[in-house]
């Protein structure tokens, strides 16, 4: 299916290839992600079943019901990337913009833009754990403040990459994920495990915000938080500090 550029999700324009796209990606992931994601988000992903499930791609009003009646987030359907201070006023609306096409077959592993595997099985889940959301939304609301400082945005970019994209914690002690870009990613699940020069550090606020990342490449720095409560924290910090 090829992206169209509409509010909506055409969902009857979905093909039988879109299908097993679909079905191949959730199915690997569903099984991935058992082990090594945390608790909250499976949680979340069960809370979602069968919206969510690799059956069928799923139907955005079905999720949206969902999403509104847990903490009044809804998805907003956008054709690609947004500027920053537009994505940013959406987070501080309670809406996750997603994208409404699926990857081909030859692409499972790689993407150069999010699809709606990536927007949706990765990012849409946690919107239903009241804790990750008030972070999500509170931090759309800095960026929308300071939209015109282009170094809080920067900051804010990076808080944003290493928890809602890459983010993971420690639970009973072992690594567990949370961010979008390694729950919808077969690759990046197993390679923050298995790969040796990868870095777990603690999550340091100022680590954070100092540090640079490049979109197109493999992480090997993952800040790990002890629980969503400690999100709250750094944005706490963050208002103090810039009052
Ligand atoms: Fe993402």
């Amino acid at each position: 299916m090829s992206a169209t550029i509409n509010d909506s999700q055409n969902y009857a324009a979905y093909t039988t290839t879109d299908y097993d796209v679909w079905q191949k990606l959730a199915g690997r992931q569903i099984s991935a992600l058992e082990e090594v994601a945390c608790r909250e988000y499976l949680d979340c992903l069960t809370a979602l079943h069968p919206v969510i499930a690799p059956a069928a791609p799923p139907k955005f009003t079905e999720l949206n019901q969902q999403l509104r009646a847990g903490h009044g987030w809804s998805i907003k359907v956008v054709p690609g990337f947004l500027p920053v201070d537009e994505f940013f006023g959406l987070l501080a609306g309670r809406r996750f913009c997603s994208s409404t096409w699926l990857r081909g077959m030859n692409q499972l592993d790689y993407l150069e833009e999010p699809d709606m595997f990536h927007d949706i099985f990765g990012h849409i889940p946690l919107y239903l754990n009241k804790d990750y959301a008030t972070f999500a939304e509170r931090l759309g609301k800095l960026g929308v403040k300071y939209a015109s400082d282009e170094e809080k945005i920067t900051q804010l970019q990076r808080l944003y990459w290493f928890t809602i994209e890459f983010g993971v914690m420690r639970q009973n002690g072992e690594v567990k994920v949370y961010g979008a870009g390694i729950c919808s990613s077969f690759s990046e699940t197993r390679h923050i495990f298995e790969d040796p020069k990868v870095e777990v550090v603690p999550f340091v606020l100022d680590d954070v915000l100092a540090q640079d990342f490049v979109v197109t490449e493999i992480q090997m720095k993952y800040f790990a938080i002890m629980d969503f409560s400690e999100l709250w924290a750094v944005v706490d910090e963050l208002e103090a500090r810039w009052a």
